[in-house]
């Protein structure tokens, strides 16, 4: 009997996203022959049972263009808004499989996908995910497709930024994306040179950071980049931040829950002002002209790296792979040269950080850059 595979990308869009969607549809339709079909936007276009043939037609000429072709959304099947309200719209979802006689559901995306795709297993679907995201941090792929590209250019950028720094006498803090993990801060810095690294792994002291700086200009260099992920914290907001997640993890009741929520949230949009303060801390201190350069959605967009088609090809062929052997239930993982299935419940809900003592921290360190701390 001929298989039946959905296919939908969920969560920010990523470079490499069309060469995975390109490399499932080729092996599973082209090569054994199975039935394919897309799904626009994310969950939200399973739950509106939105499809679209995924066939030699729509799957040609796709490999090197960024985005998803199949559209893209944050939202998940047990907290949809839909009407004003949110519901949880598993049950149509499960409808919805079941209409398009769907033997597995392949989920693209980070870890919030991960964590929707776990429940949609729990929920008695056959689901396969693949690792999509920028920000290299779902756990147990070596890497993520997407983290490639963005780090490239990430990296651009801090190269063309030092030539105006250098002109102008100035420290320019260039913030760099990664939701709360470094990695991609982290890459970009060493391989760009950055003078100051700040991750979310290592809260800073704005003290040291100064003293980093005052310590190049003694050394003849008037300029200064600082390369600050979007959620790196300093170590007093750091503290306070994780007393309230804490707290927001160990609340009981609900209304203490929903209490420590806001809390939270309330944090974190007074933490999205942070670069800006950080420029004007370091201005104070070493007196140096400061600027800022966010680089936001552009190292999310165009064409995906070699290394990213490369890895989004190979995880799509080797999902085709195990859909053809039945095998259900798991993350497509990138490992070493090959890849390995691992069960959703060992990915979902565990975010790979930076380890303090990772290899590129240290080597970082190594040439001299601060770490802030
Ligand atoms: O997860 C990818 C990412 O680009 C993060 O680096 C960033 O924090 C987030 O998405 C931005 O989300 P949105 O696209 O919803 O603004």
């Amino acid at each position: 009997m001929k298989k039946h595979i959905g296919v939908l990308t969920s969560g920010g869009d990523s470079p490499g996203l069309n060469a995975a969607i390109r490399g499932i549809g080729k092996a599973a339709h082209g090569f054994f022959g199975m039935q394919v079909i897309g799904f626009r936007d994310g969950f939200r276009g399973l739950m509106e049972n939105r499809t679209v043939p995924l066939d030699e037609t729509t799957l040609s000429g796709i490999l090197t263009i960024g985005g998803t072709i199949l559209g893209t959304s944050r939202d998940r099947p047990e907290r949809m808004p839909v009407g004003g309200r949110v519901l949880d719209t598993t049950d149509v979802i499960i409808e919805n499989y079941e209409k398009n006689h769907l033997d597995v559901l392949v989920c693209l995306g980070g870890g919030g996908t991960q964590k929707a795709a776990l429940k949609l297993k729990e929920a008695g679907l056959n689901i396969i995910t693949l690792p999509k995201t920028i920000d290299n941090d779902v756990a147990m792929t070596d890497m993520t497709f997407g983290f490639d590209t963005a780090l490239g250019i990430a990296t651009e950028a801090v190269d063309r930024l030092h030539s105006t720094a250098h002109s102008h006498h100035r420290i320019v803090v260039v913030e760099i994306m990664g939701h709360r993990a470094g990695w991609l801060t982290l890459g970009a810095g060493i391989a760009g040179g950055a003078d100051v690294i700040l991750i979310p792994e290592i809260p800073y002291d704005v003290e040291s950071v100064a003293d980093a700086i005052r310590a190049r200009m003694r050394g003849g260099k008037s300029f200064s980049i600082v390369a600050v992920a979007e959620g790196a914290l300093s170590k007093k907001d750091a503290a306070v931040y994780h007393a309230a997640l804490n707290k927001k993890e160990n609340a009981g009741a609900k209304d203490e829950k929903k209490k420590a929520k806001a809390a939270l949230a309330e944090l974190e949009v007074h933490h999205t002002g942070n670069t800006m303060r950080l420029a004007r801390q370091l201005e104070e201190l070493t007196h140096l002209e400061s600027r800022v350069t966010i680089l936001g959605y552009v190292q999310r967009g165009g064409a995906p790296s070699a290394i990213d088609r490369l890895l989004a090809t190979r995880l799509g062929t080797a999902c085709a792979d195990l859909i053809h052997q039945g095998e259900y239930g798991v993350m497509v993982a990138a490992r070493g040269e090959g890849t390995e299935p691992v069960p959703l419940e060992k990915t979902a809900g565990k975010r790979k950080a930076v380890p303090p003592n990772h290899p590129w921290i240290q080597s970082a360190r190594h040439v001299g850059t601060s770490l802030g701390d």
